[in-house]
């Protein structure tokens, strides 16, 4: 009887989860999910397209039993032995409650239903973001701590939580509770043989992406690309090289670890201009003025509590 083929199973199928499959798919079973058919199935027809034959799945990463049964297919079609967890929504266009139950809690559930199923080799990469860089400093130790170990059912259930926050500040600090999940279930992950990562892009140009570039704060989105150090949005390939590292046994004493792929934009945002910008923004418009007048001044004049490089969330 043939050997059965190692199985990558990805999570999300737009533009991060496509470039995920074409880099890890080769010779493996693949097994794409995501919640939206339409997604899935222009996903599965481009990488069919391309030679690949993955199998679809119908998958809502806020139904934990859903996510447990298909953790349990995958297992069952071979050797685990790479989950990509690319599943997620933006601020511009879901509210926070949306944003808390798919990112964070959904993530949760990923890393919770594959974790059984996981063994010797076994490498499941998460994708979090830079936000949840730029959110970590302003969350306490304490709601640190809840995110890292706290059981699912209670996991939206904190004093300094709240579903009235703009969906921006709910996805970076839903970002954030990813990267902290992630580290609290190394040591289980390992303990069974296997490791998980994160990684956290900066801007990728994906349909979530350009969303957000076409979106109310494109501008200043855009402003902040052009300062940063490669001066250009990412591309879904160059997240997938990163995916690809952590997949595979060049990584092999990573885990519980996250890699920026974002540019230098999230230093560039938390020194000097995003958030800075935002306050910079707000401030002006409120006066009259526009951000293209401040940027001119900007050498020449001090703006009292905004220039001092420090982000205030
Ligand atoms: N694109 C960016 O600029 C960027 C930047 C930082 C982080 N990220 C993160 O990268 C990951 C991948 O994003 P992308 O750029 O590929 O976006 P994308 O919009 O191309 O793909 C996301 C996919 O997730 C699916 N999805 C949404 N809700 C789901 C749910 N409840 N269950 C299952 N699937 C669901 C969507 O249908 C979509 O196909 C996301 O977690 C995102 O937050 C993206």
């Amino acid at each position: 009887m043939a050997a059965l083929k190692r199985v990558v199973a990805i999570i999300g199928s737009g533009g991060v989860g496509i470039a995920s499959a074409r880099r890890l798919a080769g010779g493996r079973t693949l097994l794409l999910a995501d919640a939206s058919n339409e997604r899935l199935q222009s996903a599965l027809s481009t990488l069919r397209k391309e030679g690949y034959e993955p199998s679809g799945h119908i998958l809502d990463v806020t139904n934990s039993s859903a996510v447990e049964q298909f953790a349990k297919q995958a297992a069952e079609e071979g050797p685990l032995d790479v989950v990509v967890h690319t599943a997620g929504v933006n601020p511009v266009s879901f509210s926070a409650k949306q944003i808390y139950d798919i990112n964070l809690v959904g993530t949760a559930n990923v890393i919770d239903a594959f974790q059984p199923h996981v063994g010797v080799g076994t490498s499941m990469i998460c994708v979090a973001s830079m936000a949840g860089h730029l959110a970590m400093g302003s969350i306490s130790a304490a709601l640190q701590k809840h995110f890292a170990l706290s059981p699912i059912s209670s996991l939206l259930t904190h004093q300094e939580l709240s579903n009235n926050v703009e969906p921006g500040m709910a996805y970076t600090i839903a970002k954030a509770a990813n990267i902290l999940r992630v580290q609290a279930a190394a040591k289980a992950y390992g303990d069974q043989g296997a490791r998980i990562n994160s990684v956290s892009p900066g801007i990728i140009y994906t349909v979530m992406g350009k969303d957000e570039l076409e979106g109310p704060t494109g501008h200043m989105i855009k402003a902040m690309v052009d300062a940063s150090a490669m001066k250009r949005v990412g591309t879904g390939d160059d997240v997938s090289k990163v995916v690809a590292f952590l997949a595979g046994p060049e990584s092999a004493y990573v885990t519980g670890s996250d890699i920026l792929v974002d540019g230098l934009l999230s230093f560039e945002t938390r020194t000097s201009a995003l958030l800075t910008l935002f306050q910079v923004d707000k401030r002006l418009r409120r006066n009259g003025f526009s951000l293209s007048f401040y940027l001119r001044l900007r050498s020449n004049v001090y703006v009292e509590g905004v220039d001092d490089g420090l982000i205030r969330m």
